[in-house]
């Protein structure tokens, strides 16, 4: 089969090479965005006068037929013709005779097919920004339930304070709004227009670089045509928030493991997300957010195996920079599908507002408020602190929780005790008291959840 590159050639390319040289086995994802980008190519050809309008009307239309036919699977892509981009030319020659070689007027593969990946990730960036909505909506609809579910927060994994479970699953609501922020920010690199930058000099055709990038909705040309061809940064900037997504929604995926755990039974999650056993007939396993969990770890990879390509390549095209898709499409249907998932587990978890209120009837987490008490009494809080620890050791050793103290017990350790102790001991006071900005008194949390629902 003859190369659309064959000329200055008197030797057929081997075959193990041509294999594994192409890149049509992956990149046909972006079928799609090449005849986009083709499309306005030719008809900006066409109005600068490059090409007749007669013949931009032929390719175009051939584009839109070789466009439908691939749809309708009716065209098989071949390895001869290497990439999405030779296929997609050698199938509109093709279609409509020698008239088609006229596409590639002043143009490169390398702007083409830097302009490809830029329209492909413009789009899924906008999906994925969709898709992180709707589980910030998940977020708030629980939220919005359990403001009054109070349940111990951690630090070390330890009890720590009580707090109200709106507000730590509120936590996400957050990170995700940075992670969304990050996309909505990047979209600003993304789109550029590389296309008429040509190989990587230009071109000696008047190209008009700002229709071409009004047509396919860019905002910007880029203004150096070696940058253009040679700029990976914004695959490498979606895959870094994208690595920070994945990073947040493993945390929330591990609290859903521990949570949905015998030993916690803070929540249960839908059996229609999770699977069995098939020994253990008693097993219901998270296996969803496990694997959330582990889906972390590729997307980690791409970001530094595409890192790692980049670094060192000299201006302008390498044929390096071929190995930049397979990360960026696994990092897209990687995040695409996770959020697709955890909105709907989100929504359906059952929240064990029993078991939360018994866990917190069970710890000294509320150590920290009768330190506060004293310090209200006059007492300096390091002197405070010094004195709750002997009452929880005292405790422990006693098998009694701080609200099962007697009177006498506490006027044992300081005399400023009253008996306003067991109130402000009372897990619901505990929350409610704590109502600094951005606190998770009850009061506090409603403030919180309301410039939550502004920003959706
Ligand atoms: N398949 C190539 C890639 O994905 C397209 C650009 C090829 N350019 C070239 N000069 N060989 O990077």
């Amino acid at each position: 089969m003859s190369k659309l590159w064959g000329g200055r050639f008197t030797k057929e390319t081997n075959k193990l090479v041509e294999e594994q040289t192409a890149s049509i086995s992956f990149d046909q994802k972006l079928a799609n965005e090449d005849i986009q980008g083709s499309i306005a190519h030719v008809n900006m050809l066409a109005t600068t006068g490059i090409i007749t309008e007669d013949e931009g009307a032929t390719i175009t239309k051939g584009l839109k037929a070789v466009q439908n036919k691939l749809e309708n699977g009716e065209l098989t892509f071949s390895v001869e013709h290497e990439d999405i981009h030779m296929n997609i030319e050698k199938f509109l020659i093709d279609e409509i005779g020698p008239v088609g070689g006229k596409l590639h007027t002043g143009r490169s593969r390398n702007d083409q097919v830097a302009t490809d990946m830029h329209l492909y990730l413009k789009n899924h960036t906008e999906d994925i920004i969709e898709l992180v909505k709707g589980t910030q909506k998940a977020i708030l609809n629980q939220a919005s339930e359990h403001i009054d579910t109070i349940l111990p927060g951690y630090t070390h994994l330890q009890r720590a304070q009580p707090i109200s479970f709106s507000h730590h699953i509120l936590t996400y609501f957050w990170m995700l709004q940075r992670d969304k922020e990050r996309l909505q920010d990047s979209l600003k690199r993304v789109s550029g227009s590389p296309l008429g930058a040509g190989a990587l000099a230009g071109t000696t055709f008047p190209l008009d670089r700002k229709q071409v990038a009004d047509e396919l909705g860019f905002d910007y040309v880029y203004p150096n045509s070696i940058d253009a061809v040679s700029d990976r940064d914004f695959i490498l900037e979606f895959m870094s928030a994208a690595s920070i997504m994945m990073m947040h929604i493993s945390r929330l995926a591990e609290e859903m493991v521990i949570w949905s755990s015998q030993e916690f039974q803070f929540i249960e999650l839908d059996d229609s997300f999770c699977t069995g056993s098939s020994i253990m007939p008693q097993k219901k396993n998270p296996d969803v957010p496990e694997l959330l969990r582990a889906k972390t770890g590729r997307v980690y990879g791409n970001l530094m195996g595409l890192l790692t390509v980049l670094k060192g390549l000299p201006l302008a095209y390498n044929k390096d920079m071929q190995e930049d898709k397979e990360g960026m499409f696994d990092t897209v249907e990687t995040l695409e599908g996770s959020l697709m998932m955890l909105a709907p587990m989100i929504d359906t978890m059952m929240v064990k507002v029993d078991n939360m209120k018994q866990a917190v009837s069970e710890d000294y987490s509320n150590a920290t408020d009768i330190a506060d008490y004293l310090v209200t009494k006059g007492m300096p809080f390091r002197q405070s602190h010094e004195v709750i620890g002997k009452i929880v050791l005292y405790g422990i050793d006693n098998n009694k929780y701080l609200l099962d103290l007697t009177m006498e017990e506490y006027k044992s350790f300081s005399e400023l005790f009253e008996d306003d102790i067991y109130r402000v001991l009372a897990p619901e006071e505990v929350v409610a008291n704590r109502r600094s900005y951005g606190g998770t008194s009850q009061s506090q949390v409603k403030e919180q959840l309301k410039l939550a629902k502004g920003l959706m």
